[in-house]
C-alpha cells in the first residue's frame, strides 16, 4: 500500500519521480505529491486522485530539482485529500516525509509533539512522524540523519520512508521497517522506491533496504546504518527486470496482459523444476529441507485472498499426492489466535508481493514456535522471501493488475509441483502416477492457451450479465477453491456482490438466493464428482437459476441443462485449477470493462497490503 519514488542525481528528478509514481500506482492510487528541493527552497505539492491529477496540478509550477521525492497513496488515516496526500511538511516545513506502513502509536505521539507546539493539518500518522523527527533535531541540536535515527526509536508500526530538509538540500535520508525498499545506484544518482520498477530503466543495480536500516545518500554515495548507528556494507545485487513485462504492450489492461501471459508465465514456473527430459522434479528450496518435508507430521499454509486460494488448491493437492495433513488459514486469523505449532510443522507462506503483512507476521509466529518456513513468493527479494527459511519463486513476472491472474496460476504450478516432489520422496506417489502427472503438467502451458481462445465466447455471455447484481459461483474438489477464486475475481473488478461456494453446501442456505435472476457458475469439469455437480446443476435448475457451466470439452450432459456452457480442455483432476479458472477470469474482466470500471486499479484496493 502506497508507493514511494525518490532521485538524487545530475537529471531532472519531477520527470524521474511522475514516471516512477505511475509505475507505482498499483500500490495505491487515492492521492499523489511529489516535494521538490530547487535552490535551497522545499517544495511540496499534492493533489487527491491519480498521479496524472497531480501531473495537471504541477504543469504550470517551476518543478526544476535534482533533489525530490514523490508519494502515491492508499488512505490509512484519513480520508484522501488534498491535506492527507504525502508529502508531509514538518511544522516549521524545513524536513518533508514520504511514507508507506502505519504508525501505531502516532495518537500518543500527537499529543506529546502537540504540547510541544507542533502543529498538524492532516489526520495522518504520517504528519506525526515528520514533528518527531523535527522535535528531536530542535531538542538535542542533531544533524537530520541522528533525529531520523533517534525518532525511529519512538515509533512503532510499519514504515518505509523517505525524509528531506531545506538545512541539508543535497541529501535524501531513507529508512524501513516492515514496508519494502529498493535503492537503484546509477553512475553518479540514486534512486529510492517501494519496488524496482521505476528503477529499472536508469540502472540494474540495486541494494534491498533491510528492517531497521537507515540509508543516507549524500556526497555521492550511499551509506547504510543500522538503528544502533552501526555502518552496514549494502549489499549489491543485479536486477533481472525487463522493461517490457512492467508495459502493457498492446493490451488496453494490464489485467487482460497478465491473463494471457499464463501460458508462458505457467512455463517459466516449471522452468528448470519440471525436468521432462531427465524424468525428474526439481526444486532448490525443497532439496535442502528434503528430510524436513520427508518427516513434517503437518503442513500449515498461511497466505490472504488470492494466495489463500492457491493454499487452498495446494491442500487437495499435499493430501492427494503426498498424503499429509494439511491445514490452510487466514494470516490474518492464524496470527491472532493461539495457534498449535510444533517444530515439525512445515508453514508455507504463499504470497505474490512478499509484503503482506499479515502473511508476514504469521511466518514470524511460527518461526518462533520452531517451525520451518516455505515461501513461495513472486517478487524476488522481498520481506516475505527474506523471513523464510526456504523457498521457491514463481517466476510469473511482475504482476501490474490489482487483480491477481497470472500469479495465482503461478503459485498453483510451484505448489502442484512440491506436492509431486513431496509425494515421490514420502514413497506416497508411485512412478507410473508421478510420470503421468509430469507428462500431463507438461501439457498445461498448451491447455491454458487452448483456453484463452474462449475469450470472445466469454465477451458474449458477459454482456448478457453485466447489470446484475448478484453472482453465485459453486465447485467441488479441486474445483472449490476455483470457486471462491472466480467469485473473488468479480467482486473485486466489477463490485458485483459474488459468492463462492461448496456446491454441496448451496442446500445448507444460499440455495434461498435462487431464481430465475441469480446467474449461477458451476465448475463442472469431468473428474471425481462430476456426477454429483451435474445433481447440484439439476437443483439449480429446478429453481430456475441461470446456469453458466464450465465444462470439460465434449461434455453433452451439462449442455442440456446450462443456458451457457464454456467447454476447456481436459486435464487430471489435480491440474484442473490451472485450467478452469482462466474462463473465469476472463468472465470477471469483460464484466468490469462493461461496467466500466477500471480494472486495473480498483477501488478501495491495493497490489500490496503492508498493513494489517
Ligand atoms: C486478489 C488479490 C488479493 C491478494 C492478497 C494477498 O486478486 O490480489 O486478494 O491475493 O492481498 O496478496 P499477496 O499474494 O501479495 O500476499
Amino acid at each position: 500500500m502506497c508507493g514511494i519514488v525518490a532521485y538524487l542525481g545530475y537529471r531532472q528528478a519531477c520527470p524521474i519521480i511522475l514516471k516512477g509514481l505511475h509505475r507505482l500506482e498499483y500500490r495505491g492510487y487515492d492521492s499523489a505529491g511529489v516535494a521538490l528541493m530547487n535552490d535551497g527552497e522545499l517544495n511540496v505539492y499534492k493533489k487527491k486522485g491519480k498521479v496524472a491529477e497531480l501531473e495537471n496540478f504541477i504543469a504550470e509550477k517551476d518543478t526544476h530539482a535534482r533533489v525530490g521525492m514523490g508519494h502515491t497513496r492508499w488512505a490509512t488515516h484519513g480520508e484522501p485529500n488534498d491535506t492527507n496526500a504525502h508529502p508531509h511538511y514538518s511544522t516549521s516545513e524545513r524536513i518533508a516525509i514520504i511514507h508507506n506502513g502505519i504508525i501505531e502509536n502516532y495518537a500518543a505521539l500527537k499529543t506529546h509533539l502537540q504540547q510541544q507546539g507542533h502543529e498538524f493539518h492532516s489526520d495522518t500518522d504520517t504528519e506525526v512522524f515528520v514533528n518527531l523527527i523535527e522535535e528531536i533535531q530542535q531538542h538535542n541540536h542533531c544533524n537530520l540523519e541522528e533525529a531520523v535515527r533517534l525518532a525511529l526509536h519512538e515509533v512503532v508500526g510499519a514504515y518505509a520512508i523517505v525524509v528531506m530538509s531545506r538545512d541539508a538540500p543535497n541529501q535524501l535520508i531513507a529508512a524501513r521497517k516492515g514496508s519494502p525498499m529498493v535503492i537503484g545506484i546509477g553512475d553518479g544518482e540514486f534512486f529510492i522506491a517501494s519496488d524496482a520498477t521505476p528503477i529499472i530503466e536508469y540502472t540494474n543495480e540495486v541494494v534491498y533496504v533491510n528492517d531497521y536500516e537507515i540509508a543516507i545518500i549524500r556526497d555521492g554515495r550511499l551509506e547504510l546504518r543500522s538503528k544502533e548507528d552501526v555502518e552496514q556494507t549494502p549489499y549489491i545485487q543485479k536486477l533481472e527486470l525487463e522493461l517490457d513485462s512492467i508495459e502493457k504492450g498492446g493490451y488496453e489492461h494490464f489485467m487482460l496482459k497478465e491473463i494471457f501471459e499464463q501460458p508462458r508465465s505457467i512455463m517459466d514456473s516449471m522452468r528448470g523444476r519440471l525436468e521432462m527430459n531427465a524424468g525428474h522434479l526439481n526444486m532448490g528450496g525443497f532439496r535442502a529441507y528434503e528430510q524436513k518435508f520427508v518427516n513434517a507430521q503437518r503442513i500449515i499454509v498461511v497466505a490472504c485472498g488470492t494466495s489463500w486460494h492457491a493454499g487452498l488448491v495446494a491442500e487437495y493437492l499435499l493430501e492427494d499426492l503426498a498424503r499429509i495433513p494439511v491445514e490452510v488459514e487466514y494470516a490474518s486469523e492464524f496470527r491472532y489466535r493461539n495457534p498449535v505449532i510444533t517444530e515439525r510443522d512445515i508453514v508455507i507462506a504463499i504470497s505474490q508481493s512478499g509484503e503482506t503483512a499479515d502473511t508476514l507476521a504469521a511466518i514470524e509466529l511460527a518461526k518462533s514456535k520452531g517451525a520451518t518456513i516455505f515461501g513461495i513468493c513472486n517478487v524476488v527479494g522481498s520481506s516475505i522471501a527474506r523471513a523464510t527459511d526456504a523457498g521457491a519463486y514463481t517466476h510469473a513476472g511482475p504482476e501490474i493488475g490489482v487483480a491477481s491472474t497470472k500469479a495465482f496460476t503461478a503459485q498453483v504450478t510451484v505448489l502442484t509441483l512440491l506436492a509431486m516432489l513431496m509425494g515421490q520422496k514420502r514413497g506416497t506417489l508411485t512412478d507410473t502416477k508421478l510420470r503421468e502427472l509430469m507428462v500431463e503438467l507438461d501439457t498445461i502451458p498448451a491447455k491454458v492457451e487452448k483456453a484463452l481462445l474462449l475469450d470472445d465466447e466469454i465477451r458474449a455471455i458477459a454482456a448478457t450479465f453485466c447489470d446484475v447484481p448478484n453472482f453465485l459461483y459453486l465447485g467441488r474438489g479441486y474445483n472449490f477453491p476455483v470457486a471462491l477464486e472466480g467469485a473473488l475475481k468479480l467482486k473485486e473488478i466489477s463490485y458485483i456482490h459474488a459468492e463462492g461456494y461448496p456446491a454441496a453446501e448451496m442446500k445448507h442456505g444460499p440455495i434461498a438466493l435462487i431464481d430465475e435472476n441469480m446467474p449461477v457458475v458451476v465448475i463442472a469439469t469431468r473428474d471425481s464428482s462430476y456426477e454429483k455437480v451435474v445433481s447440484n446443476i439439476q437443483e439449480v435448475k429446478a429453481r430456475k437459476g441461470r446456469i453458466i457451466a464450465v465444462v470439460t470439452e465434449g461434455d453433452d450432459v451439462i449442455r442440456d441443462m446450462a443456458e451457457f456452457v464454456i467447454e476447456v480442455p481436459y486435464t487430471s483432476e489435480a491440474l484442473v485449477p490451472l485450467v478452469s479458472v482462466i474462463p473465469l477470469q476472463l468472465l470477471s474482466y469483460h464484466i468490469a470493462v462493461m461496467r466500466g470500471c477500471n480494472v486495473d486499479q480498483p477501488r478501495n484496493l491495493a497490489k500490496s497490503v503492508t498493513v494489517e
